[in-house]
């Protein structure tokens, strides 16, 4: 295993024709799992609030529990690229509070890059994060921190002036100078446009195959819930059966007197 991969190299790839592979992770065995694969970058989401806290919305999570987790995936990994959430919060109240804020996540973890849900009125806290040396990442579509603006976790841009102003939006962004671009579950005709009209590399997530990368959140892509089932994730395993069922035989085995054995006894 070499060098950790830089947001310029995920760039590159871009140049290459090269797709880039992402994946959320909140703890050590999910970090060292995924180091241990070529997958490019790790998010450490604000999707904690919903598949890590059980909480029905990313709202409440904190600058505090971002940094926490944060810096666990970048000491449990070596090779991928490391990009953090700012948090509900954390960045809408003043440049000057997103700019510490983000300084604070970028210091006390080791990541690469944070990202930023939100289009034009971002912009000049994009502008100061990247005059301050901290790379970007913009987040366009459903932005699940507006959940109380919108109501609902439907397709977004399906409609002309929706998708006009995405479009608008993803050049107002690269225009400040943001490293990539996630668009999150819009139709795959208006991402492969928006993808076409950057140099930056955008990475979809219910965005359609012409994205220049895909992330998904690890947890949904595992299968830990099993009433999950969205028509973006692919479900590459089923770990909630997997694990009730050892979880089950654990308990019969305690249960009957089979467990422990006396191998497995001093
Ligand atoms: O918080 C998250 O996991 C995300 C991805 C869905 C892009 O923002």
């Amino acid at each position: 295993m070499g060098k950790r991969l830089s947001v310029v190299d995920l760039q590159k790839y871009k140049l290459k024709g090269r797709k880039i592979a992402a994946l959320t992770a909140y703890d050590f065995y999910e970090a060292k799992i995924i180091d241990s694969t070529p997958v490019d970058m790790i998010l450490i989401g604000d999707s904690l609030g919903m598949v890590f806290q059980g909480k029905a919305s990313t709202i409440p999570v904190t600058v505090e529990q971002i940094i926490y987790h944060t810096r666990i995936v970048v000491e449990s990994t070596q090779n991928p690229v490391i990009v953090a959430d700012m948090p509900f919060g954390s960045f809408q109240i003043s440049t000057e509070k997103a700019v510490e804020n983000a300084f604070r996540i970028v210091k006390e973890t080791g990541c690469n890059a944070v990202k930023l849900e939100g289009g034009e009125k971002i912009v000049p806290i994009v502008e100061q994060l990247v005059y301050s040396g901290i790379p970007v990442y913009g987040h366009l579509g459903l932005t699940p921190q507006s959940i109380n603006k919108f109501g609902s976790y439907k397709l977004r841009a399906k409609h002309d002036e929706e998708a006009e102003t995405l479009k608008k939006d993803a050049l107002l962004l690269e225009k400040a100078g943001i490293s990539g671009l996630f668009l999150e579950k819009i139709p795959a005709e208006l991402a492969k446009e928006v993808t076409q009209s950057l140099r930056i590399p955008t990475i979809g997530i219910g965005a359609g195959v012409n994205c220049d990368g895909q992330v998904l959140v690890l947890t949904d892509m595992l299968g830990f819930d099993s009433e999950i089932n969205f028509r973006f994730v692919r479900k590459y395993a089923d770990l909630n059966g997997i694990i009730k069922k050892a979880v089950e035989d654990y308990y019969n085995d305690v249960c009957s007197g089979q467990f422990p054995s006396e191998e497995e006894s001093y």
